[in-house]
Formats: structure tokens, C-alpha cells, sequence
């Protein structure tokens, strides 16, 4: 029998979907340049195909960063005692809503490190008030782990949608990233119970993250295909000087890329956004995410005082700018290409 060559595992896997772990194994590990990009055009064409031009904005709002974890990647973990801590105020928070209602954006995702100053109660008033104000908005929900019927209570309150990535769908990859407190058991409970109570939910990963193997990517794509995502988080881990990975080196911008290009082939319909980290490796990042297959970018829209100090990886990009500053220069890098930023909420369909 014939060896696969890449450009038909490539149209394979965008026919049906899905592909043999082995052939996924050997797709990533041995890809070209011309692989890569024939991937990123047939990605593209999908996208068109089900968005057109259309990229979803999310404008993000960045709530804590205090964190009760230590994951080994991340700046804002527990044990770095260098990071400035902030918590935005309820006031705050709204403040950054109305102020991307007015320039433009209908869905707000909440993201934060797992801070118990915000409780359900807490949360389940901030969520309330942003859907009575902005009844045509979507909330989104990016703060960890929780019991099922926390997760309940916030989708009651009118969340719409909850991002909690995966970050590996293997076992042996998750317990070299986290701490033993953390297990990839009750993060893949979260998420199905997140799907279950009926939120739009993502998943995702950091590609080129320490100890991450060709093999560890292609499990990450076979887990969200029996997990179904509406969304996924894909971007290059970037190394924090301030934890245990700080000499690591970061992930590539083509592996990442290649994966965005992946996913989209094998979920045509997914919000798949040009992640910071992305932009962050790669000045073009965003853009070439876009090229890539990704319709959904989600710009800063914390107050300064709050994206100084949330700082997940270093040399974040926009961590100096303003809302409006970020949203002007997403949208220039959007429109360079060809593709247009739109006011909608953007729902999976
Ligand atoms: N580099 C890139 N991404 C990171 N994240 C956390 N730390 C890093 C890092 N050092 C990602 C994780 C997390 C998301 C909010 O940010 O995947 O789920």
C-alpha cells in the first residue's frame, strides 16, 4: 500500500473529519511549508463558506487576577508573588460593557483567574444586570473551574456561553502542566457538564506548551471531536519568567496556525478566535489566523490599570493601550485583509 502523502491526509481529514490518530500523528509531525499553507487555504474557503467576511468580536474584560491555582504556565498562578493583584468593581465592570455596547461589540466574555471574592451570588448580580441592560448582548464566562451547580446558577442568570480549555487531553501531559490538585478528570467534567446545562461551550490548548509531543496534539484533536465544542481556544504558550516555565521556549506561530487550520477543517461551523498569544508571537498573528481559518477575535476592553497586571505570558500585546486604541488596531489588522469586524453576537449555529 501507498504511504499517505500529507496533501491527501489534509483533504481527508476535511472530507470527513476525522482521521486515524496515527495519520494525525504523522500529518503533524512531518508537515511542510506547503502543507501548512494548503491547510490554512482550505481552512479559509470553509470559513468563508459558513461566515463570509464576517469576524465576531468579543470584547474581553479582564475581572481579577487573583488565582487559587498554581498552574506551572501561567503569570497570574497562586505562588507568583510579583504579580500586581486587582479585582475590577462591579461598577468597573459595567463600565467596560457600556462602553463596548457603544463601540460595537454584543457579546462580553468575563475572564478572570478562579477568585473566590467572586461568588456565584456575586457573579449571578453582575451577570443579571449586563442581559437586563443589554438584552441583545451575549455574556460569556471564562473563570475556571466550578461545581455543576455553580455553572448552573450562571447559566440561570442568562450566561450564554463559558470558555475552559482543556489546555491537554492527555493524562500523563495534564499532570506536568498542573499541580496534583488539578486533574484533566474534573476539567473534562466541567466541560461536559458546561454542555449539558446547555451553554455554548469552548475548549482549547497552547501549542508548543513544555513537554507537549506530536502525539499529545493529535489527542487534543481526536478529544474535541468526541467532546463536540461550539468554540475552541487555540494559541502558542509563551513562557512567564515569573514560573517554573520560564525557561522554556515558546510555541511556534506555524504550529499554531497548522492546528487553527486542523480544527477548522474538522469543525466547520466552530468560533475558532486569532488568539492575543497568536498576535503576541507573531506580529501578523491575528491576521494570519484569520488567513488560517479563525472568525472571531476578541479585543481588550479592561481598564489599563487591569491588563497592566493581567499577564498570563510575557510581552502581551495591548497591555499599554487603551479599549480604544485595541479595538482601532484589531480592526485596521481586520480590515488589511479583506475581512470586516461585526457588530452581532455571534452565536453558534
Ligand atoms: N502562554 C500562553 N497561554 C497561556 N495561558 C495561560 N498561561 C499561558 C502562557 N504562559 C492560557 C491557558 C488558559 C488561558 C486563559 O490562557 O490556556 O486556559
Amino acid at each position: 500500500m501507498d504511504v499517505m502523502d500529507n496533501i491527501t491526509r489534509i483533504d481527508d481529514l476535511a472530507k470527513a473529519g476525522i482521521l486515524p490518530k496515527e495519520e494525525l500523528v504523522e500529518l503533524l509531525s512531518s508537515y511542510s511549508e506547503g502543507d501548512r499553507m494548503y491547510a490554512a487555504e482550505k481552512a479559509r474557503e470553509t470559513s468563508l463558506s459558513v461566515f463570509g467576511r464576517k469576524i465576531f468580536s468579543r470584547g474581553l474584560v479582564e475581572i481579577s487576577n487573583y488565582c487559587r491555582n498554581d498552574c506551572y504556565y501561567c503569570g497570574i498562578r497562586r505562588s507568583n508573588t510579583k504579580a500586581v493583584r486587582y479585582r475590577l468593581s462591579e461598577d468597573d465592570i459595567h463600565y467596560c460593557c457600556d462602553w463596548g455596547y457603544g463601540a460595537g461589540f454584543r457579546t462580553f466574555v468575563l475572564q478572570g483567574g478562579e477568585d473566590s471574592f467572586f461568588t456565584d451570588d456575586l457573579l449571578v448580580k453582575i451577570i443579571g444586570r449586563i442581559k437586563e441592560k443589554y438584552s441583545d448582548c451575549a455574556v460569556t464566562i471564562s473563570l475556571g473551574e466550578k461545581e455543576r451547580a455553580s455553572y448552573q446558577r450562571l447559566f440561570d442568570a442568562g450566561a450564554d456561553r463559558y470558555l475552559l480549555r482543556h489546555e491537554t487531553a492527555c493524562e500523563a501531559h495534564y499532570s506536568k502542566l498542573h499541580p496534583s490538585s488539578l486533574t484533566l478528570a474534573n476539567r473534562k467534567r466541567c466541560l461536559y457538564d458546561l454542555k449539558e446545562i446547555g451553554f455554548q461551550t469552548g475548549c482549547g490548548l497552547m501549542v508548543g506548551s513544555p513537554f507537549q509531543t506530536r502525539e499529545n496534539l493529535a489527542e487534543d484533536l481526536l478529544f474535541m471531536k468526541e467532546f463536540g465544542p461550539h468554540m475552541v481556544g487555540i494559541g502558542p504558550f509563551i513562557p512567564h519568567s515569573e514560573t517554573p516555565f520560564r525557561d522554556c521556549p515558546a510555541g511556534s506561530a506555524e504550529d499554531s496556525l497548522f492546528m487553527v487550520s486542523l480544527v477548522r477543517l474538522m469543525h466547520p461551523r466552530v468560533l475558532l478566535p486569532a488568539t492575543t498569544a497568536l498576535g503576541t508571537v507573531r506580529s501578523d498573528g491575528r491576521e494570519q489566523g484569520i488567513l488560517a481559518g479563525a472568525n472571531v477575535v476578541m479585543p481588550n476592553i479592561s481598564p489599563l490599570e487591569a491588563r497592566k497586571n493581567y499577564l498570563l505570558y510575557d510581552n502581551k500585546i495591548g497591555t499599554a493601550d487603551d479599549a480604544s486604541e485595541s479595538l482601532a488596531y484589531v480592526k485596521a489588522k481586520i480590515e488589511s485583509i479583506g475581512y470586516e469586524m461585526v457588530p452581532e453576537r455571534g452565536d453558534y449555529r
